[in-house]
C-alpha cells in the first residue's frame, strides 16, 4: 500500500472488524505494519471514521528500547569489554595499560577495563601488570552485553536491570509510541455511505435523494469571511452625526459639488474681494474651467451693490470696486457654507415665499494648508444652520449644546470671535476629558443682514449656523492622534476593517 491511499486503509481497517460485534484492532501500529503503510495515516482516518462514530478507539502506549549508535558498533566491533579481554593474554605475562591502549584506543580501554575487572575477567598481576581474573578464563567467555543487544534488535523484550544497564551505557534508547485499540462503533458498517452535502436538482429528478444520507449542518462552524468593504471611521460618525441631526429636525443639503464659484463660496457670504482668504495661498483655484458661467443676475448685481456700498442694507459696504471677474473664479469650496448660501437664496425665492428651515451638511472641503499632524488640505465640514423668524444668539448656543451634548461633549464654552459672514460671531470650545483642556471645536454666529437681505428674506428673518470638522471629533472617537492616519494615503486599511461601530450615548 502507498502513503495517501486513505480509502484503502479505512476498507481495511472496517474490514478487520466484519468478525463480529466483539472484533477488534488489538494495536493500529501492529495493523499499520501488516498493512505496510504509516501509522499517522491510519490514525488519521481513524479518527474521521470515529468522527461518524463508525469505529471506538482506546489509546495504548508502548514503551520499547532500540539499539542506539553506539549499541551498533558494540553488535559489529563486540563490546569494550570482551575487546580488552581479548587484548589480555592468558598466562602471567599479562600486558600494561599502555599495550591496551596502544591496542585499542584509550577510549574503548577506559570503558571496558572498568567492566572488566568489575566482572573479574581482569586482575591486576605482578609489577602491576593485567592478567585474566578469576572468571577471565583462557579464552572463551561469553560477550553478554552484545547478546543483549542481539536480542534487542530482534525485538525481544529485555528485564528490568538488564534493560536498565544497557540504558546507563547509552547502548539502547527508550522509545514510547503511542497508538490505539479499536473496536466497533455505534454506528459502525463495512462501508461508510457517502453523505450528501446539499440536495440537488439531479438528485430530486433522480429519485436518488430518497436513499442518499445527509450531512448533518454544523451550526457551530464560522461563517466564510466575506470581503465586502467597509466603513471608514469617518463614515462610521458621519452616519451617526446624521442620524443625531435628522432627529433634530435638519433635513441634507446637497453637497455633491466640490467645484463653487467664488461668487458662492465668498461674495454671497458678503466675503470682500479683498479679503486674504481669497488668496491663492489659502484656496485652490481651478485652472481649467478657471470661471464660472452664470449667476442669478438680479442677485449677483445685489451683491455687488451691497459690498461697493451697502445697498438698502443700512450698512456702508466695503467700499471698493467689486469685480465680476474675481467672482468668477472657480475654486475647490472651502467650507460647505457656499452650499448654505445657495439653500438660502433658493428658499428666499421659492414659490409661495420664505418657509423656515433646518439645514445639515457633512461633506469635503479643501484649503491650501501646511498639512501637519491635525492639518490636511481637504477635510470634512458638518455644517448645520436654522432659518427662522426672529431667532437669537440664545437659540443659537441652545442648538449648539444640545448637538453636542448629543455626541458626549457635555461641558461647552463660546467665545467672541470674528467671521465676514456673521454677527456676532462665537468659537465653540469643549471641554476634553482626557487632555483635560478646552479644545476649540467649533465655529458658529448668526448669519449678517448684509448677506441675507440681498437674498430676497425677510427682514425679520434671522439664520443661526455653526460648522466643525468631522476629523476631530472622529480623532477623539478613534483614539487617533495624527489626522494622517485617518485619511490620506498613510491611512490604515487593517484600522478600517476593524473599526468598531460609532455610537454616542
Ligand atoms: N464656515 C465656517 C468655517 O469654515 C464655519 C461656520 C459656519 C461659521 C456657519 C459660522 C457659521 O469654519
Amino acid at each position: 500500500m502507498t502513503a495517501g491511499d486513505a480509502e484503502a486503509i479505512e476498507h481495511a481497517l472496517l474490514d478487520a472488524l466484519s468478525a463480529g460485534e466483539n472484533a477488534e484492532i488489538a494495536d493500529t501500529w501492529g495493523f499499520a505494519e501488516a498493512m505496510g503503510c504509516p501509522h499517522t495515516e491510519t490514525v488519521g482516518v481513524l479518527i474521521s471514521l470515529e468522527a461518524e462514530e463508525m469505529l471506538k478507539s482506546k489509546k495504548l502506549e508502548t514503551t520499547y528500547f532500540v539499539v542506539s549508535a553506539e549499541g551498533q558498533r558494540v553488535i559489529e566491533e563486540g563490546s569494550p569489554e570482551m575487546r580488552v579481554l581479548e587484548c589480555v593474554p592468558v598466562g602471567s605475562d599479562g600486558i600494561s595499560k599502555a599495550g591496551l591502549e596502544a591496542a585499542l584506543g584509550a577510549d574503548v580501554v577506559k570503558i571496558g577495563l572498568g567492566q572488566c575487572m568489575k566482572n573479574k575477567w581482569v586482575a591486576k598481576g605482578e609489577g602491576g601488570v593485567l592478567v585474566r581474573g578469576a572468571n577471565g578464563g583462557d579464552g572463551a567467555v561469553e560477550d553478554a552485553a552484545k547478546e543483549l543487544l542481539k536480542k534487542v534488535e530482534g525485538g525481544e523484550t529485555l528485564g528490568d536491570q538488564q534493560a536498565k544497564d544497557l540504558k546507563r551505557r547509552k547502548l539502547v534508547t527508550q522509545v514510547t509510541r503511542k497508538s490505539f485499540k479499536v473496536t466497533r462503533g455505534g454506528s459502525y458498517a463495512v462501508r461508510r455511505v457517502k453523505r450528501q452535502a446539499e440536495l440537488t436538482k439531479e438528485m430530486l429528478a433522480s429519485g436518488s435523494w430518497k436513499d442518499a444520507a445527509f450531512k448533518e449542518y454544523n451550526f457551530k462552524t464560522l461563517g466564510a469571511p466575506c470581503g465586502g468593504g467597509n466603513l471608514h471611521p469617518l463614515l462610521k460618525v458621519r452616519t451617526e452625526f446624521r442620524k443625531i441631526l435628522m432627529f433634530m429636525g435638519f433635513e441634507e443639503m446637497p453637497t455633491n459639488r466640490w467645484v463653487e464659484s467664488s461668487f458662492w463660496n465668498f461674495d454671497s457670504l458678503f466675503q470682500p474681494q479683498s479679503h486674504p482668504a481669497r488668496d491663492a495661498h489659502d484656496t485652490f483655484f481651478i485652472k481649467d474651467p478657471a470661471s464660472a458661467l452664470s449667476f442669478p443676475e438680479n442677485y449677483l448685481e445685489v451683491v455687488k451693490d451691497t459690498h461697493e456700498t451697502g445697498g438698502s442694507t443700512g450698512s456702508v459696504g466695503y467700499g471698493c470696486e467689486w469685480k465680476r471677474e474675481e467672482a468668477s473664479k472657480n475654486l475647490l469650496r472651502t467650507h460647505t457654507t457656499a452650499v448654505s448660501s445657495q439653500m438660502l437664496h433658493r428658499i428666499a425665492n421659492q414659490e409661495g415665499g420664505f418657509t423656515p428651515k433646518r439645514y445639515f451638511s457633512i461633506d469635503r472641503v479643501f484649503r491650501n494648508e501646511t498639512m501637519d499632524a491635525t492639518h490636511l488640505c481637504e477635510f470634512h465640514q458638518v455644517e448645520g444652520m436654522i432659518a427662522d423668524r426672529n431667532l437669537c444668539l440664545g437659540d443659537l448656543i441652545g442648538v449648539i449644546k444640545t448637538f453636542f451634548h448629543k455626541i458626549g461633549i457635555t461641558q461647552i464654552r463660546f467665545k467672541p470671535a470674528y467671521n465676514p459672514y456673521t454677527e456676532p460671531s462665537m468659537e465653540i470650545f469643549g471641554y476634553h476629558p482626557d487632555l483635560k483642556k478646552w479644545t476649540e471645536i467649533g465655529n458658529s454666529g448668526m448669519f449678517r443682514p448684509e448677506m441675507l437681505l440681498p437674498m430676497g428674506l425677510p427682514k425679520d428673518v434671522r439664520v443661526i449656523a455653526w460648522g466643525l470638522s468631522l476629523e476631530r471629533p472622529t480623532m477623539i472617537k478613534y483614539g487617533i492622534t495624527n489626522i494622517r492616519e485617518l485619511f490620506g494615503h498613510k491611512a490604515d486599511l487593517n484600522r478600517t476593517k476593524t473599526a468598531p461601530v460609532c455610537r454616542f450615548d
